[in-house]
């Protein structure tokens, strides 16, 4: 069994040591982030975590890199406000994962990978038409990561679309029936199946399957 240390980490190969640190706390989220420029560009990048911070009010993060070079979705959010999540199927996933290369800012993501904008109610910031699950957000704040400048960016949850089919009576999603991917690290896509659902867990008691409750 291997056990590194965190002085034994430091030693590590930089890459080897992104890999690991990146894909040992398990699968994570994968969503698209759209945004758009004050000059009106669009902008498209794969981000693996956001996460939920609240639901009353409905709010979510994103952690975007040190701002040591340009950084098109923060740059944007920060002169448009609004920001789009769009969740990666396994229908799209090379695409979203070609949108983390470099290009320049007057280039769009959307066009290089030939995912579809889309425009929904007036939010003027665009969707990804070839996700099934979008929601449109707004800037609310952000938190410096004194550590190692990370920024962490909290959205207002402002629209959420999705089939109603998916949708469960008590408001839970079944993102499989969409094909919702999950990543590994920085270039590992799974393809989660969920296996049951639980009942609420209280001291000493058993727990039960939602899906076989008898
Ligand atoms: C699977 C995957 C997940 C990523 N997650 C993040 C992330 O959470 N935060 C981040 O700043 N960059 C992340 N990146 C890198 C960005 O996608 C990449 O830097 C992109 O070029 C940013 O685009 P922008 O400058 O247009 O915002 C990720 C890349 C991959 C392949």
């Amino acid at each position: 069994m291997f056990h590194y240390k965190s002085t034994d980490l430091e030693k590590l190969p930089s890459r080897y040591r992104a890999n690991l640190i990146n894909s040992c706390t398990g699968y994570k989220s994968v969503n698209l982030l759209a945004t758009k420029s004050n000059q009106g560009n669009t902008n498209l990048a794969i981000f693996n975590s956001v996460v939920h911070i609240g639901s009353n009010p409905a709010m979510l993060g994103f952690i975007s890199r040190p701002l040591t070079v340009p950084r098109h979705t923060y740059r944007n959010i920060r002169e448009h406000n609004l920001f789009t999540v769009n969740q990666v199927n396994k229908h799209i996933f090379e695409k979203a994962h070609h949108t983390s290369a470099k290009y320049d800012e007057k280039i769009s993501e959307f066009d290089k990978t030939n995912l579809t904008e889309e425009y929904l109610d007036d939010f003027d910031a665009p969707y990804v038409k070839e996700s099934a699950i979008k929601l449109g957000c707004e800037y609310v704040s952000e938190y410096k990561i004194e550590e190692n400048g990370c920024l962490l960016i909290i959205g207002a949850i402002k629209h959420i679309y999705l089939n109603s089919d998916i949708v469960a009576e008590d408001g839970w999603v079944k993102l499989d029936d969409v094909d919702t991917m999950s990543s590994v690290g920085l270039d590992g896509y799974a393809l989660p199946k969920i296996i049951d659902r639980l009942s609420y867990a209280k001291p000493d008691e058993n727990i039960n399957s939602l899906w076989n409750e008898s």
